[in-house]
């Protein structure tokens, strides 16, 4: 069983997959760390992030581990997720998580989360969410959690949700036969029950 989240980033996907997870007994898939751990060695490295991603061993546990190095933190920050939309945008770059992804997924039950994990990853998904907000709620929560400026966390988000949409490969957009979830006003309880009675 797979059941796919995606939508842009401050929707709620992560601690809603987390949840659902818990409350499943299903494991979590956070694609987009993938994406964050590619970016964040290319920048350490000062190499292009095709270079490094066919390489990499990612481990994606309660701790993010990339080669073995605990990454956790540091694919968090403001520099990381702005290299990591780049990164995203590249079709070798996605084709190297696509297909690690697919392998994870081919068996046990998932909550996986991302970007293109119903349109992509996993079309066959047996339940496909697209959650959405208002852009300000989601710069809201997403400063509230780093502990940043919303303004500017606004602004910054805007650049990625557009370079998120309007890339060529695989761009962020609800799949066929999602059940489009905007959460501006829903309490994680209340999105966690409505994507648990959807299932
Ligand atoms: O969900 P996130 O903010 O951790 O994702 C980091 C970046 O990776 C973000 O710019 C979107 C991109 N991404 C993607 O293109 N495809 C995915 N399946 C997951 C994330």
């Amino acid at each position: 069983m797979i059941i796919a989240i995606d939508g842009p980033a401050g929707a709620g996907k992560s601690t809603v997959a987390r949840a659902l997870a818990k409350q499943l007994g299903y494991t979590y898939l956070d694609s987009g760390a993938m994406y964050r751990s590619v970016a964040l060695v290319a920048l350490r490295a000062g190499r292009e992030p095709v270079q490094v991603a066919p390489q990499l061993t990612i481990d994606l546990g309660d701790r993010i581990l990339v080669d073995g190095d605990d990454v956790t933190d540091e694919i968090r920050s403001p520099e990381v997720s702005e290299a990591a939309s780049q990164a995203a945008a590249d079709k070798d770059v996605r084709a190297a998580m696509v297909a690690e992804q697919r392998r994870l997924l081919s068996s046990g039950n998932w909550v996986a989360e991302g970007r293109d994990i119903g349109t992509v990853v996993a079309p066959d998904a047996e339940l496909k969410i697209f959650l959405t907000a208002d852009p300000r709620e989601r710069a809201r929560r997403r400063a509230r959690d780093l502990g940043a400026d919303a303004g500017t966390v606004l602004a910054e988000q805007t650049l990625r949700d557009e370079r998120d949409r309007g890339r060529e490969h695989s761009p962020l957009k609800p799949a066929r036969g999602a059940v489009v979830v905007d959460t501006t006003s829903m309490s994680l309880e209340d999105v966690v029950r409505a994507v648990s009675d959807l299932l």
